[in-house]
């Protein structure tokens, strides 16, 4: 395991002139001649920001406004995040959902690192490649400047400790099945260092439509329960659908209105104690979830449209947050 230094840097725009293609807000579009030699693909977004794209999964990281714009407002500033790190005292424990081209972690790190506190950065995903694509165009990224060391020990041994400016920072990476991985199979989450439960949780997977697995009541319930009740943990995510906010709920989280990105002008803000959440959501909402034609969770990981079930309104119905709330 490595132990460096990473001197404070900003995150810089990429230069994002060459082997690009130019991605609408819904989808990429296209631009005859472009190669690539991978998964993933360079595009750049209509505000000339450089992102990744999966060709296999046909979804672009951070669509819209960008890597860092969206890490910035979904994670740093909605979960005041410095303010929360200038209180802490002891290890603050960041779990990274996904950590693909590592975006959202770098930017964690770059907008904090002049707090001095100690860092477990814990990051799962089942494949290095969009992680490894992404340093091959670090230039055109932009984001990477000054973590490309850390970051190359991180796919090299899994793990790697260095000092971000005036923070300690110990990044672990759990290569494999999220979901498998919760469920524990195999002893997979025995491991000491994920004993210690999150503070935060940076949740980005790809679109439940095309990454069903994901987004299942049992995933966020097996999640809901590695988390300790005495510490505070909050998961901001992108989506402000029906049926996440209720796989949510019925998970057992406290449920809320997320900040907008740029991209979405709302996004979803979960947590383990409503102290976390500034505006949780109300019976309104209740009223209308009840409604929908699309906010029965997925049990299996397969994606599905569907209206409550009478079981899952009644639980609904019963959660905390809407005895709390009016
Ligand atoms: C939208 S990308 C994440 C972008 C990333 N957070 C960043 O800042 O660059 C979604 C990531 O989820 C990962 N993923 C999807 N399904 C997964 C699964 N079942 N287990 C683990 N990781 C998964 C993908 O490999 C991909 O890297």
């Amino acid at each position: 395991m490595g132990v460096m230094s990473v001197r404070r840097r900003a995150a810089r725009g990429g230069n994002c002139a060459r082997r690009f293609v130019l991605v609408a807000p819904a989808e990429a579009v296209k631009i005859a001649g472009v190669q690539t030699d991978s998964a993933y693909q360079l595009v750049r977004l209509n505000n000339g920001i450089c992102s990744v794209r999966s060709l296999v999964d046909g979804e672009t990281f951070h669509p819209v406004v960008g890597p860092v714009a969206e890490a910035e407002a979904l994670y740093v500033r909605q979960l005041r995040l410095r303010e929360r790190l200038q209180r802490h005292t002891g290890e603050f424990v960041v779990w990274d959902v996904g950590l693909g081209a590592a975006a959202n972690a770098l930017t964690v790190l770059r907008a904090t690192q002049d707090i001095a506190c100690q860092i477990r950065l814990v990051s799962f995903d089942h494949t290095l490649e969009p992680l490894q694509f992404a340093l091959r165009h670090a230039a055109e990224l932009g984001y990477f400047g000054g973590y490309e060391l850390p970051l190359q020990e991180l796919i090299r041994t899994q793990r790697v400790q260095f000092q971000n400016g005036d923070q300690k920072v110990d990044w672990e990476f759990h290569h494999g099945d999220f979901p498998t991985l919760l469920a524990g199979a195999g002893g997979a989450m025995q491991s000491p260092t994920l004993a210690a439960a999150p503070h935060v949780i940076l949740f980005d997977a790809y679109s439940p439509a095309r990454n069903p697995a994901m987004w299942t009541l049992p995933l966020f319930t097996q999640l809901f329960q590695r988390l300790n009740s005495g510490r505070p943990c909050a998961l901001p995510t992108y989506s402000r659908s029906t049926i996440l906010r209720v796989t949510l709920l019925l998970a057992g989280f406290f449920v809320g209105v997320g900040h907008a990105t740029g991209e979405k002008e709302e996004t979803t803000l979960a947590a383990n104690t409503l102290e976390l959440i500034d505006e949780p959501l109300d019976r309104r909402w209740l009223e209308r979830a009840g409604r929908s034609h699309s906010a029965e969770p997925m049990t299996e990981p397969v994606y599905q449209i569907a209206p409550l079930r009478p079981e899952s309104w009644e639980r609904l119905q019963a959660h905390p947050q809407f005895r709390a709330v009016s």
